[in-house]
């Protein structure tokens, strides 16, 4: 079986307290709602991806835990290939404590706990189905030699690589730009990796430039309302994007980056800026309600002009 989008990448259950505001350090403040949520930038990518209509996989690693269990479940109830889906009893199911404030941003800790235990030697069991995919996606909420590797084996048999380096950490290994066919941040990640401020699309365009220069197929970075810049080959394009009142940005980067896999999948000719401007659209969606897969949409409540 050929599958379209293979991520390795992480799982967390979402904690979500929304609040007024952000509290400060030492400070404690009344939210109005909680909820718990499925997350992890690697699991609302690849389910996006699914939603969209790739034939997708996970490969993870959960806690033999309530949450893992939930979370195992999540994935077949969305049409994940969960063959590769693991769990141990060394360490808890990754969670993310996240406080949402009325104007829709967040402030989020991560507990990877057994997305950590993922490992190289875990990859092994993928090859076959790696050798037969068409796109395989890595982000950073596991062991990056894990992530590192994977895209190595995906570069290794022609299968077509994003790289997402969230969150974002200092002192990356430089082959992450090599084996990354399309390197995907926002702006937080690319001013963390180049040390340059990143807000508007001109210092986003210089930014992307500085990462495509290190190695990188194509390089695009994401600015949240004022969509994205894209750069391949010698060129580079602000792709802008409707505005639309937001009410939860959590995960909309994910979605982003799942519409994007899904696009490189089932319509590899199809330009990279076409594909940014339809993945916009999809992430635009999905801001504009609450939680991070919940608010993600399917290809039946999409314009049939993005298929
Ligand atoms: O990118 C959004 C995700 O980041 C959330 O779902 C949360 O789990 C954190 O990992
Ligand atoms: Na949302």
């Amino acid at each position: 079986q050929t599958l379209d989008v293979i991520v390795v990448g992480s799982c967390m259950t979402d904690l979500v307290s929304q609040a007024p505001r952000l509290p400060k350090a030492g400070e404690t403040i009344h939210g109005h709602k909680f909820f718990i949520g499925f997350g992890g930038k690697g699991a609302n990518q690849c389910v996006q991806a699914a939603r969209l209509g790739a034939d997708s996989a996970m490969v993870c690693m959960v806690g033999k835990d309530f949450f893992g269990d939930n979370y195992i479940q999540n994935f077949k109830d969305g049409g994940v290939c969960t063959d590769f889906v693991k769990q141990t009893s060394a360490a808890a199911t990754g969670t993310a404590s996240i406080t949402l404030n009325d104007a829709g941003e967040n402030a989020i800790v991560i507990v990877a706990g057994a997305n950590l235990l993922l490992d190289s030697e875990d990859l092994k069991d993928v090859q076959p189905t790696l050798n037969r995919a068409k796109v395989l996606v890595c982000q950073l909420e596991i062991n990056p030699q894990t992530s590192l590797t994977a895209l190595r084996m995906a570069q290794q048999c022609g299968v077509k690589t994003i790289f997402n380096p969230a969150p974002a950490i200092p002192l990356m290994d430089q082959e992450f730009y090599t084996v990354s066919d399309v390197f995907c941040c926002n702006e937080s990640e690319a001013e963390l990796l180049t040390g340059r401020p990143v807000s508007s699309v001109e210092e986003a365009r210089d930014a992307g430039q500085n990462l495509k220069a290190r190695g990188c197929g194509a390089v695009i970075v994401t600015l949240g309302p004022k969509g994205c810049v894209v750069l391949r080959g010698e060129g580079s394009k602000h792709i802008p994007t409707a505005a639309v009142s937001a009410m939860d940005t959590t995960g909309a980067g994910d979605s982003f980056i799942g519409a994007l896999a899904f696009y490189m999948a089932r319509y590899p000719t199809m330009p990279l800026e076409e594909m940014a401007t339809r993945a916009n659209h999809v992430a635009a969606v999905s801001v504009q309600t609450l939680g991070a897969q919940t608010s993600y949409p399917f290809k039946k409540d999409l314009p049939a002009a993005l298929f």
